[in-house]
């Protein structure tokens, strides 16, 4: 048995070179687009539309949610450490009934926002992103953070709420990834 939740055939798009672990929980595969060479490992659970362009990594644990009417991108080389959650959608947490028992009306102002991922991102475990607060190319994220806003290109950010920490070197990162584009067979 390849997974527990759901057949690899459903997904909408899977690339070569894709490992996804046994006890990944896609709710809805027919939304989600792996590209070549993209790894989402074991316990993770993915409750929107997902689009991975390749060389990605989903680690342990993560939580990407929001439902079925978000999307999550990520652009190539990005990766989540354990338990990070990406969240395309929250709930209304002054005036609504944060639970999905009851309909629309009750819930005040739920907040939706699809996530862009970048190039070259990373984002350390345990931390959160809210929705609409995508990462630019090169962004990435300490452990334990909250992100509560768009974090602008090629910087690394860390704390509750992030604050910007250092400029990531650009220039390695892209040479060694040339490098690593002529050096590999797939
Ligand atoms: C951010 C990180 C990469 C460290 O980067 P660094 O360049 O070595 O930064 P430093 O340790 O010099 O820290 C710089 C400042 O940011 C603070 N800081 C570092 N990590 C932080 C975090 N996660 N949250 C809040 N503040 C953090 C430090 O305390 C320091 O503050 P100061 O200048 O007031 O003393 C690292 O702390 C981290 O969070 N890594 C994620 C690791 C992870 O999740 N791994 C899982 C497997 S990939």
């Amino acid at each position: 048995m390849e997974n527990i939740f759901f057949d690899r055939k459903e997904l909408k798009y899977c690339g070569k070179n894709v490992i996804i672990g046994k006890t990944v929980r896609i709710r809805y595969p027919e939304l989600v687009e792996i590209g070549d060479n993209c790894i989402i490992d074991d316990f993770t659970y993915i409750s929107t539309a997902l689009k991975l362009n390749g060389y990605n990594h989903i680690s342990s644990g993560c939580k990407l949610i929001g439902g079925k009417n978000c999307l999550i991108e990520f652009n190539s080389f990005s990766t989540l450490a354990p338990n990070v959650v990406l969240s395309a959608g929250s709930d209304d947490y002054l005036s609504g009934i944060a639970t999905p028992l009851v309909d629309i009306r009750f819930k005040g102002k739920v907040q939706y926002g699809n996530l862009k991922i970048g190039k070259h991102c990373i984002v350390g475990s345990g931390s959160v992103i809210l929705p609409n607060c995508d990462l630019e190319d090169g962004a990435s994220v300490g452990a334990l953070s909250l992100v509560n806003r768009k974090l602008p290109a090629w910087g690394l950010y860390a704390g509750i709420p992030v604050k910007f920490l250092k400029e990531r070197d650009r220039m390695k990162i892209n040479e060694l990834e040339i490098e690593f584009l002529k050096n590999s067979i797939i």
